[in-house]
């Protein structure tokens, strides 16, 4: 059966207090980023699912909303996910070049995720780093200015975070 830790239901419940008695959907995006991070790194139906009863919501209520936004994932990925900015001032500046790039030099398209399970690509709208485009979001940092020398290194680097222990 699907449940937050301990820990993780009480952050939950100090979300949700932020917001007035009967409002609590307004706690669903940090909440979906919990249980995306407290299960794997993605969010199943069933996991959704769970996350529309703690919030007294509808199940599509919740579907609607990780379906929306791109920083959820509705299906596994992998260790590291580069979103890479697709949108106008990041293709003025070649992400289309960066994107083809990755896609060979893992050797898989965009939504996929290399067989080994380390790299996931997704494509993503602005990221609101214009002024650095061609940009990405990897995890919790921006990667900037990105050219093909950039995106070796960067690979490398999330290959050596893999392997050690
Ligand atoms: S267009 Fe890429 S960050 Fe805004």
């Amino acid at each position: 059966m699907i449940t937050f830790s301990k820990d993780k239901l009480d952050q939950v419940a100090e979300i949700i207090s932020h917001y007035p008695e009967g409002k609590q959907k307004s706690a669903l995006l940090p909440v979906l980023h919990i249980a995306q991070n407290e299960f794997g790194g993605w969010l199943d139906v069933p996991v959704m699912d769970y996350v529309a009863s703690l919030l007294k919501l509808e199940p599509i209520e919740v579907y609607e909303v990780a379906s929306f936004y791109s920083m959820y994932n509705l299906k596994p990925v992998g260790k590291h996910v580069f979103e890479v900015c697709q949108t106008g001032p990041c293709m003025l500046n070649g992400s289309d070049d960066i994107i083809d790039y990755i896609k060979q030099k893992l050797n898989i398209g965009v939504g996929e995720t290399t067989t080994d399970g380390l790299f996931t690509l997704k494509t993503v709208e602005c990221l609101g780093a214009c002024g650095y485009a061609p940009m990405m979001q990897l995890g919790k940092t921006y990667r900037e200015h990105l050219t093909k020398e950039k995106v070796d290194a960067i690979v490398e680097e999330c290959t050596q975070i893999s392997l050690t222990p």
